[in-house]
């Protein structure tokens, strides 16, 4: 009888050691493979993302004291050295500035770049009646006579499912073409609290 009960349990834990070694040279292979992917990620140019601004209108009269810009935009991400899918994120805003002054704002649809693609979105920044000091106008306007004139651009991407901002900073030259932006995430500072 005893002999009997131990042959099943005998069969039953070198059929359970079979099933271990599968499970253990399973994980194995997938830490292998993961390794592998992520060092191929991290060895590649990662994206590159560029903004040129391909039309302005509004900065003829540059003796006035407010200006109303208009700035249309293109959002590149060079993704041909990356082997991860990338995206601008939902509510990303392109926000146009000089010298510290703001010109012109304006949404930036949502859009991804598979794996080695390009990928380009068309975005519009305006602004009304926007108070620009008289020595930076005087400064732009040289510029702009000169076929120089660069602008600022910043595009934000609010905290989605990471908890940073993520913004492109980027010099862009009026009229000229793709200008390389730099990426930095930025943690929001939680709000102060009330009465402080
Ligand atoms: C911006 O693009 C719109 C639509 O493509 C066009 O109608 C408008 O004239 C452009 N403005 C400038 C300043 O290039
Ligand atoms: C995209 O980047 C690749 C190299 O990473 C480069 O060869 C290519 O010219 C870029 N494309 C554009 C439109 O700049």
């Amino acid at each position: 009888m005893g002999a009997q009960v131990e042959k099943p349990s005998r069969a039953e834990a070198i059929f359970m050691g079979i099933v271990f070694l599968l499970m253990a040279a399973g994980l194995v292979t997938s830490i292998i493979a993961f390794t592998m992917a992520m060092s191929r990620a991290a060895a590649s140019p990662g994206p590159v993302y560029t903004v040129a601004i391909i039309g302005a209108a509004g900065l003829e009269d540059l003796d006035r004291p407010t200006l109303s810009p208009v700035f249309n935009l293109t959002v590149r991400i060079n993704n041909t050295g990356n082997k991860l899918e990338e995206c601008l994120g939902s509510f990303s805003a392109a926000a146009v500035s000089y010298g510290d002054a703001f010109l012109a704002r304006g949404s930036v649809p949502p859009f991804c770049a598979g794996k080695e693609h390009e990928s380009v979105r068309d975005a519009t920044a305006w602004g009304q009646d926007v108070v620009v000091p008289r020595f930076l106008r005087e400064r732009l306007a040289g510029e702009l006579g000169r076929g120089e004139g660069e602008v600022d651009v910043q595009v934000t991407t609010p905290a989605g499912l990471y908890c940073y901002d993520t913004v492109l900073v980027c010099k862009v030259k009026i009229g000229g073409g793709p200008c390389p932006c730099w990426r930095d995430h930025v943690y929001p500072r939680p709000a102060p609290a009330a009465g402080s």
